[in-house]
């Protein structure tokens, strides 16, 4: 019997990448998925492949960085579904530049995809949760919330979703919800796929176990952050970066 049987789960930027693997990895473990991304025809093709019937599978477009959308569409979830259980906030941008030269446009879209955007979605589960005595929150942080290069905006954005981590994650404990973060090294997706080589080299060189990640690898600590497993872990963040990152 799988761990997250009976409960829905939301998992944000669904479309490809890591979001993509957690959707089918909690999946895999028994919930319902509500899969969102602001690319509705890849979001589609990727929901559809993990499941044909659309009975445990959802997709919906949804910018998250839109406040009015992120209320539309959660409203329209808890009216189809009556409840959620697990919110997984994964969607995500980079837009690097040194600070220097920076735009405010670079900036504010990061700000706004990574970090803002958790500020719509748990406003819209929490009140939920908090009258349901029940939820399981799952943040995307990163290894560059310590600091990386050219990732000024990027940087600030994963270490603003460790601090809102741990508020919630203090504020909210006593109702049985759990709110946890998870900071991934560099993991092979679309969003790495266009660094320089001697940037890769230079990860996998800083990587203990040698290697860049795969999204199916933090999948699975997303997957157990959001099961009972982790009844007791609450305002964590847990590094998944092959020892790149020792919190
Ligand atoms: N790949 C890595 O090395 C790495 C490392 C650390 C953290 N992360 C984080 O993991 C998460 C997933 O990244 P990935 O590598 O799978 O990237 P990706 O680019 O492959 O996928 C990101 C997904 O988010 C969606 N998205 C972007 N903006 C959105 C918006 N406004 N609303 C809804 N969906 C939106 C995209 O359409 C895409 O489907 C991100 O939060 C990223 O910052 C990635």
């Amino acid at each position: 019997m799988g761990k997250l049987v009976d409960k829905i789960a939301i998992v944000t930027g669904a479309a490809q990448g890591i979001g993509e693997k957690i959707a089918e990895r909690v999946l895999q473990d028994g919930a319902s998925v509500i899969m969102l991304d602001v690319n509705f025809t890849k979001l589609q093709q990727t929901a559809s492949a993990l499941d044909s019937s659309g009975e445990k599978v959802f997709a919906m477009k949804c910018d998250v960085a839109d406040p009015d959308e992120v209320t539309k569409t959660f409203s329209t979830i808890y009216e189809k579904f009556g409840k959620v259980d697990i919110l997984i906030n994964n969607a995500g941008i980079t837009r690097d530049s040194f600070f220097h030269k920076m735009t405010p446009a670079q900036w504010h879209s990061v700000l706004d995809v990574n970090l803002n955007s958790m500020f719509y979605t748990c406003q819209a589960v929490i009140p939920h949760m908090r009258a349901q005595q029940y939820g399981k929150i799952v943040n995307v942080s990163s290894s560059s919330s310590w600091g990386n290069l050219g990732q000024g905006n990027y940087s600030a954005s994963k270490a603003g979703v460790l601090g809102l981590t741990r508020t919630l994650a203090k504020e909210n404990g006593g109702k049985q919800i759990t709110v946890n973060a998870v900071a991934p090294g560099q993991i092979n997706t679309d969003m790495t796929k266009d660094l320089p080589k001697d940037v890769k080299k230079m990860a996998t060189m800083l990587t203990p176990v040698g290697r860049i990640g795969d999204p199916a690898e933090v999948a699975s600590v997303v997957a157990f952050l959001a099961s009972d497993d982790s009844s007791f872990v609450n305002g964590e963040c847990i590094s998944v970066s092959g020892g790149f990152l020792m919190v």
